[in-house]
C-alpha cells in the first residue's frame, strides 16, 4: 500500500512508521512526506531516508483549496492511496477530504474528544487528569473529530512533569500507529 505522511514537526511518529516498515510489521511504502513547516525536523529525517519531502508554506497560496490541489497532483503523481497525519497541525480542506474520503487517518496525545487542538499534553497535565493518552481516529472536517479506531490511556502519576508524560505518550504513540495503520489497511483490502 503506498501511502504519504503528513508533518508540521519532529517527524517521531513518522520515524516509527519508517522503522515498522523496515521491521516487516507494515505492509506499507511511504511514497512522499508533506510538511507545512520549511523547518522542521521531519524534512532531515525523511532525507536521510531517501524519501521525497513536499515542502510547501501556506501563506504562498491564494487559500487552502490551492496548496491542496497542489499536494492532490503530487499524491496522484505518486500513486499514493491512504494518508497518515502524523503531527500536521492544519485542517484538512473540502479538497483533500472529497479525494481522499476514509482515507485519511489521524494520531492525537490525548483520548478524543478530550483536549482537541493544540498542545493536548500540556492541556491535560495543567488540567489535573490523572489519566490522559492516545487517539486514533479517520478524519473528517472537523478538528481532531471523525471515527475513532483505536485509544490507549496513560497514567499520569504525582511525579510526572510535562516533558516525561510527553515522552510516555510518545512511547505508546509509536507503538500504536504502525499496528492501527497496518490492521486498517488489511480490512481495507478485505472489503
Ligand atoms: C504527536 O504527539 C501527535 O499526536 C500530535 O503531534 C505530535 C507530533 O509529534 N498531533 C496533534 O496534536 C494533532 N492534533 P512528532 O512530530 O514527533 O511525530
Amino acid at each position: 500500500m503506498k501511502i504519504a505522511c503528513f508533518a508540521s514537526g519532529s517527524g517521531s511518529n513518522v520515524e516509527a512508521l519508517f522503522e515498522a516498515i523496515e521491521a516487516g510489521t507494515l505492509h506499507a511504502s511511504i511514497e512522499l512526506i508533506v510538511c507545512d513547516q520549511p523547518d522542521a525536523a521531519v524534512i532531515e529525517r525523511a532525507k536521510r531516508r531517501g524519501c521525497d519531502v513536499f515542502v510547501f508554506r501556506a501563506k504562498d497560496y491564494p487559500d487552502k483549496p490551492s496548496f491542496e490541489r497542489e499536494i492532490i497532483a503530487r499524491l496522484e503523481a505518486k500513486g499514493v492511496e491512504r494518508i497518515i497525519l502524523a503531527g500536521y497541525m492544519r485542517l484538512i480542506g473540502e479538497e483533500l477530504l472529497g479525494r481522499y474520503a476514509g482515507r485519511i487517518v489521524n494520531i492525537h496525545p490525548s483520548l478524543l474528544p478530550a483536549f482537541p487542538g493544540k498542545d493536548a499534553i500540556g492541556q491535560a497535565f495543567r488540567g489535573g487528569v490523572k489519566i490522559t493518552g492516545v487517539t486514533i481516529h479517520i478524519v473528517d472536517e472537523g478538528m481532531d473529530t471523525g471515527p475513532i479506531m483505536a485509544q490507549e490511556a496513560v497514567r499520569i502519576t504525582e511525579e510526572m512533569t510535562r516533558e516525561t508524560l510527553q515522552q510516555a505518550i510518545q512511547r505508546v504513540e509509536h507503538r500504536l500507529y504502525p499496528q492501527v495503520i497496518e490492521e486498517w489497511m488489511k480490512e481495507e483490502a478485505n472489503v
